[in-house]
C-alpha cells in the first residue's frame, strides 16, 4: 500500500481518522469522500474552477459517460450508449497495443494520469496491477465517482499532475490516457511523473494528438475553441493547456529528460490511415495522429 505525502511539502502524512489524513507541518487535512481521497491544495481550487466547470459542461452537453455499470464495464471495447463508437473503436486500438507492451511485465503499481471515469484502471486492475487513478473531476458520470460501477479496485485520487500525493519512485508505470496534453506546462508534468517513477519505469502517453507541424497543432486548438463558443458560448480555454504534440517536441522532451520514446502507431483501419491523403487533397490542414508513445525513464533520477 501506498502512504501518501502532502502534495505540498511531502511530508509523511498521520492517520488522524479511519478517511482521514494530516499533514502536520502544513496543518493541511485531507479526506476520503464518496471513496476518492481529496488531494487537491487548496490554493489550487481556484486554478481548475473554471476549467472544471466548463469540461464537465461540455461533456454533459456531448452525453458521457452515464447509464449503467454495464456501460463503465464494456469500455473501451464497446459504447453500449452508441453515441461514440467511432472514437472508442480507436481507444480500443490503442489500448490493445498497451496490453501487448504490459503483458510481459510483472504485476506493477501504475498511475493513470487523468483517469476520468477511470475505464482504463479498471482494465489495468483486472490484470493485476496496482492502480491509482489520478483526476481532478469527482463526477459520477464522467469522473473518478463512477469508480462504484467496475468490479476491479483501484484508488481514485483527486489530485492534479504536477503535484502529486506520492512518494518518490512509487510507481514503475505512469500513463496519460488521452490526457497528456491538458499539460499547462510538459515539462513540469514530466518532471512529477519521473519523481514517482523508478528508475527505468514507463512513461507512457497514449492518445493525445501528435502533429508533424506545430501548426496544424494550433489551428485545430483554434478550431475547438470557435466551435466551443458557437456551440456553449465559451471557448473552454480556461487553462493554458499544450493541447497537442509534435514529433520535435517529443524528442526535444525526451533529450531533455533523458526519456528514450519509442512512438507505436496502432492500425486503426483504412479510411484512419487515409486521412492526411484526403486531408492534402482537399487542401485541408494536416490530421491528428494519435497513438502510443512508450518512453523509459533513465536509470538513475
Ligand atoms: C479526455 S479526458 C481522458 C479521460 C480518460 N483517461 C479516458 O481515456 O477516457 C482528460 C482527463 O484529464 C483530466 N485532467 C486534465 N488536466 C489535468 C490535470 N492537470 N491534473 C489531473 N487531471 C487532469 C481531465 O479532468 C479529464 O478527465
Amino acid at each position: 500500500m501506498i502512504r501518501f505525502i502532502c502534495p505540498r511539502c511531502r511530508a509523511a502524512l498521520e492517520n488522524t481518522a479511519p478517511d482521514e489524513l494530516r499533514c502536520l507541518q502544513d496543518g493541511l487535512t485531507f479526506r476520503c469522500v464518496d471513496g476518492i481521497w481529496r488531494f487537491l491544495l487548496p490554493e489550487r481550487e481556484s486554478h481548475f474552477a473554471r476549467f472544471i466547470a466548463d469540461y464537465e459542461t461540455v461533456r454533459r452537453f456531448e452525453g458521457r459517460g452515464g447509464g449503467d455499470a454495464s456501460y463503465y464495464r464494456a469500455l473501451p471495447f464497446q459504447d453500449l450508449s452508441g453515441r461514440f463508437s467511432a472514437d472508442w473503436r480507436i481507444r480500443a486500438a490503442s489500448f490493445r497495443a498497451l496490453e501487448r507492451l504490459l503483458s510481459p511485465l510483472p504485476p506493477a503499481c501504475i498511475v493513470d494520469m487523468g483517469a476520468g471515469n477511470g475505464w482504463l484502471s479498471n482494465r489495468l486492475a483486472a490484470r493485476g496491477h496496482e492502480v491509482l487513478a489520478v483526476d481532478l473531476l469527482v463526477n459520477a458520470e464522467d469522473g473518478l465517482g463512477a469508480w462504484r460501477n467496475y468490479e476491479n479496485r483501484f484508488t481514485p485520487l483527486q489530485a492534479e499532475f504536477t503535484r502529486l500525493p506520492l512518494p518518490d519512485s512509487a510507481a514503475s508505470i505512469v500513463v496519460f490516457n488521452a490526457s497528456f496534453h491538458y499539460s499547462e506546462s510538459y515539462e513540469e508534468t514530466l518532471t512529477e511523473a519521473l519523481r514517482v517513477l523508478t528508475s527505468r519505469g514507463k512513461i507512457l502517453v497514449m492518445d493525445s494528438p501528435v502533429y508533424h507541424d506545430p501548426e496544424s497543432g494550433e489551428r485545430m486548438a483554434a478550431e475547438r475553441r470557435q466551435q466551443f463558443l458557437a456551440r456553449y458560448g465559451f471557448a473552454s480555454d480556461s487553462l493554458q493547456s499544450e493541447n497537442y504534440l509534435t514529433y520535435q517536441r517529443m524528442n526535444r522532451l525526451g533529450e531533455k529528460f533523458r526519456i528514450r520514446w519509442r512512438h507505436i502507431r496502432p492500425f486503426y483501419g483504412l479510411r484512419w490511415a487515409l486521412r492526411p491523403w484526403l486531408a492534402r487533397l482537399r487542401g485541408a490542414r494536416e490530421p491528428a495522429e494519435f497513438g502510443l508513445w512508450v518512453g523509459e525513464a533513465p536509470d538513475v533520477l
